[in-house]
């Protein structure tokens, strides 16, 4: 029931009609007989400032900013916790007392989901495919976690920028390397952890994979950030060779989870949650 005194929450991109979130969290809202809602607003480049305003005077109590607004939300915002100015990019907004706060759960949410399979991810060694938006969360936070961390991207530079990007916040800088068979052999020799979080593997590109299916191994765990197809390529010929896998789906949730933590203070069902989207997703 919607009364006098639901906290409305709030999406805020440009296409928003194919998410998810929508689902997942007025799902839990009502699991857990919170008195809130949560709706989507496909909001147009040139009119983001006033739809921040928007959440600020209207009291809205808070929001999930997606593409194309990600960064540009940050000028309009009145604090930045350090993680989401790392990573230089905030997809929830906490709206305390009339003051907007911005925060990045991408990459925490990518973490939680390795998490499922490694307690523990101080040392381990991760190869991670990609340099972009998605690589620079994920990548901030397993460096918070202790991980090492080799950076394997097509464009050779862009992978540079973003190892020197995060040498500036982070003790160790990670190893640098170009998306070639050879190369990726070299950051795979010792690697325990492949993480993909590029595009390649998504619809169109449904029938590549960003990684020969000879450099995979039993003992690696395999990590596909792309949920579209919920089994990828990578996912497949991991699988046949004995390799553990986690789908991109799980990130979805766990980003989802933490933004939910931060405006409630309360862990929603985690399995409701994972149980939607897949639905969704099928
Ligand atoms: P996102 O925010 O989803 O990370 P992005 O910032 O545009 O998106 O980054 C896309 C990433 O996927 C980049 O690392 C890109 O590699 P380049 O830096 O060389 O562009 C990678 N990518 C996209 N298409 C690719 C392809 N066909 N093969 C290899 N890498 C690809």
């Amino acid at each position: 029931m919607i009364t006098s005194t639901t906290k409305i929450y709030a999406l805020i991109g440009d296409p928003v009609e194919h998410s998810v979130s929508p689902l997942m969290h007025n799902r839990c809202f009502k699991e857990l007989k919170l008195n809130c809602v949560y709706v989507a607003f496909r909001v147009r480049k040139e009119f983001l400032k006033e739809a921040m305003l928007g959440i600020k005077y209207l009291g809205i109590s808070g929001a999930n900013i997606t593409i194309p607004h990600k960064v540009e939300v940050m000028k309009y915002l009145d604090e930045i916790d350090e993680v989401a100015k790392a990573i230089g990019a905030v997809n929830t907004v906490v709206n305390k007392n009339g003051r907007l706060i911005g925060y990045n759960t991408d990459g925490i949410g990518a973490v939680r989901s390795l998490k499922e399979v490694v307690k523990d991810l101080r040392g381990k060694k991760v190869t991670l495919i990609g340099a972009g938006g998605a690589a620079r969360a994920i990548s901030f936070c397993l460096l918070k976690e202790g991980a090492c961390l080799r950076i394997v991207n097509r464009t050779y530079e862009k992978a540079v920028e973003l190892a020197e990007l995060l040498s500036q916040t982070c003790a160790v800088r990670p190893e640098v390397y170009k998306l070639d068979e050879n190369e990726l052999g070299k950051a795979l020799e010792d690697s325990e952890i492949l993480i993909n979080s590029t595009s390649v593997g998504m619809y169109p590109l449904a029938d590549k994979s960003p990684v020969p299916q000879k450099l995979l191994r039993s003992d690696l765990i395999v990590f596909d950030i792309v949920y579209n197809p919920l089994k990828t390529k990578l996912l497949r010929e991991a699988e046949e060779v004995g390799a553990t896998t986690i789908e991109g789906y799980n990130m979805l949730v766990y980003q989802a989870v933490e933004s939910f933590k931060l405006w409630t203070g309360i862990e929603p069902p985690v399995e409701l949650m994972k149980q939607t989207v897949l639905e969704h997703l099928k």
